[in-house]
């Protein structure tokens, strides 16, 4: 069986993650989470003071950009690697709806883009990866020989995030947590630098009314097949 590369990409919470995690434990694979990449340089703005709501000093933020080293670190209790930025476990931080709600001013940067896709292309250098995000198929793999594409729709999506937000104990409203899917879609999808699109040959799946089982069946089919072929 060939080692391959899996890229899914797709608008927020559409369970990209959960999926990425199932096919890469299955595997045996590596799970690169790119969005907490994104995340973690968002914090780092934060707490430096370059984002607030008011204003964004971009500069300064791609000024400082070679002193954020950001590394994933592999947690065997929960079973999947976590977010470090600069050697600080930033995992449950980077989470937050406020880092959310900055995120994908920040991904629009091009400085920062390219930055995080490097680090992306060398983590699947050798293949046997399973990445996701929203550039993966388009931009940071564009060979990978399997790619997904996910959707559902917004209110769903929030739904989902809602209950997970909650379960945490972050209290926040279904409103603010629907009003950020919707916001960050549009930012994504209309950015300059490389948008959120489906890639031409990305395998869609709308997983609105699929169960994580039902959905982890489906794509390692596929996956099966791309692997035997
Ligand atoms: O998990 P969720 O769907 O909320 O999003 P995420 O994967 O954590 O990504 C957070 C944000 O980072 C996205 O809304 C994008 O603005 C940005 N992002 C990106 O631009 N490119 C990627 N490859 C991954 C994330």
């Amino acid at each position: 069986m060939k080692t391959i590369t899996i890229a899914i990409d797709g608008f927020s919470s559409t369970g990209k993650s959960t999926l990425a995690k199932q096919l890469a434990k299955h595997l045996g694979y590596i799970y690169v989470d790119s969005g907490a990449m994104y995340r973690a340089i968002t914090l780092f703005a934060m707490e430096n003071g370059y984002i607030t709501k008011e204003y964004f000093d971009v500069d300064s933020l791609n000024n400082s950009l070679e002193f954020i080293k950001l590394h994933f670190e592999f947690n065997a209790n929960l079973g999947f690697a976590e977010m470090y930025l600069n050697d600080r476990n930033v995992e449950k931080e980077i989470r937050t709806i406020e880092v959310s709600n900055f995120v994908s001013k920040v991904a629009e940067i091009s400085q920062v883009r390219a930055k995080l896709v490097e680090q992306q292309q060398a983590m699947g250098k050798d293949k046997g990866v399973v990445m996701d995000g929203r550039d993966i198929g388009t931009v940071v793999f564009p060979n990978a020989e399997l790619k997904i594409f996910m959707t559902a729709s917004s209110e769903t999506r929030a739904q989902r995030r809602f209950d997970e937000l909650q379960a945490k104990g972050d209290a926040v409203s279904y409103e603010a947590v629907l009003k950020n899917v919707q916001e960050r879609d549009y930012i994504d999808t209309h950015r300059e630098d490389s948008p959120l699109v489906k890639s031409d040959d990305a395998i869609e799946i709308d997983n609105s009314y699929l169960n994580k089982q039902e959905q982890f069946d489906a794509v390692l089919e596929l996956v099966e097949e791309v692997m035997n072929s």
